[in-house]
């Protein structure tokens, strides 16, 4: 069976990860950054480029070791090259490039949102398309229709911040670092999501976009007018937060399958690990009659093999990069295929 070799380094992590053909995961690793920029409250890029430098060579080779594998085995090489921040893709896509010259192996980049739409390729339960997808992270908030030939059509976004934007922003005032949304939703397990009220954007029936900023100044107002940030008041504002999210998010997601006339949904992007999230998404597909693929947790947050199983589609189609393939800090989906020859 083929090997696929992938990287992702779009933004704060250096992931690197060893995956076969069908989309089985054989080894992974990945060096979080989130120390260095720890004291700036977001992702500082110059030194999110240089920590990328300084951990690429070891994480491959902890991989390799971790696989009990050697270069010559593996068949291709993938990379994020879009989209992101830009001095962070390069890191990944120069080494991805030395690497498929070095080895002489095909190179495969990759666009981080089908990263994210299939993260959970070859998995028991991944649909086959046509399917909705939403995918929701730091710094996107979208939904996609995935057509029957893999190609990826952009429905509806965030018209502001994306959900976990909104998230980190708010956790740094409640004093969680960055990036807060996890601990917001740990927080949240044992909280009364009753407590606030927090609204909810763009209800009208037909506007499939999203908006958080108003829900952002509004639970920063909660915030800052409590008398006090007792245990329970947080665990009560954190669930009562979550759920809005997840309720403006799974809202809009039934609307666009309805409106696509679809009943598959696949959830992606870091704010996909949310348990408030995830368990809305699950009853409301439930009652009607929607098929959902969640990807596991650790493949919700930026990791290599969700690169490597977007790479799979664009092997399976014969669609390869070379030397001259640029990376992009902005690349719409609907200009994907800038990244082949
Ligand atoms: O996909 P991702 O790793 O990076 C981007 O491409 O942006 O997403 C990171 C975002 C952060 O905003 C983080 O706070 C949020 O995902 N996040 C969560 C959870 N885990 C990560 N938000 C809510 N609940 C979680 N469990
Ligand atoms: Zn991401």
């Amino acid at each position: 069976m083929k090997t696929i070799l992938a990287f992702e380094t779009s933004c704060d992590d250096t992931a690197v990860a060893l995956v076969h053909e069908n989309g089985a995961t054989i080894a992974e690793c990945t060096y979080s950054q989130t120390k260095e920029h720890a004291p700036y409250a977001g992702v500082v890029p110059e030194i999110g480029s240089r920590a990328h430098i300084e951990q690429i060579l070891s994480v491959t080779k902890e991989v390799f070791l971790k696989a009990d594998r050697v270069p010559a085995d593996v068949d291709y090489v993938a990379a994020t090259f879009a989209p992101g921040l830009l001095g962070p893709l390069l890191v990944g896509a120069q080494f991805a490039k030395g690497f498929s010259v070095a080895h002489d192996v095909p190179l495969v980049a990759v666009h981080h949102m089908e990263g994210h739409i299939f993260a959970g390729l070859g998995e028991k339960d991944f649909p086959v398309p046509p399917f909705i997808s939403l995918i929701v992270s730091g710094g996107h908030t979208a939904l996609y229709h995935c057509q029957k030939d893999y190609r990826i059509e952009l429905i509806a976004q965030t018209l502001d911040d994306a959900a976990g934007e909104a998230f980190d922003k708010i956790g740094r005032v409640l004093g969680f670092g960055y990036p807060a949304g996890k601990i917001i939703d740990e927080c949240a397990a044992k909280g009364d999501a009753s407590r606030f009220k927090l609204p909810i954007a763009l209800k009208e029936p037909g506007n499939l976009n999203f908006s958080f900023s108003g829900l952002k100044t509004s639970a920063l107002k909660t915030v800052r007018e409590l008398d006090s940030l007792d245990t329970q008041t947080l665990q009560d504002f954190c669930a009562s937060l979550c759920n809005a999210v997840a309720q403006a998010l799974c809202y809009k997601t039934l609307a666009a399958c309805r409106v696509f006339g679809l009943s598959k949904i696949v959830l992606g992007g870091g704010v996909a690990a949310n348990e408030v999230l995830r368990q809305m998404l699950r009853r409301m597909c439930a009652e009607q009659g929607v098929e959902l693929f969640l990807p596991e947790k650790k493949h919700c947050t930026d990791n290599a093999v969700m690169i490597a199983r977007a790479a799979i589609i664009k092997i399976n189609q014969g669609r390869f990069s070379n030397l001259m393939t640029d990376v992009c800090a902005e690349l719409p989906v609907h200009c994907i295929d800038s990244l082949y020859k």
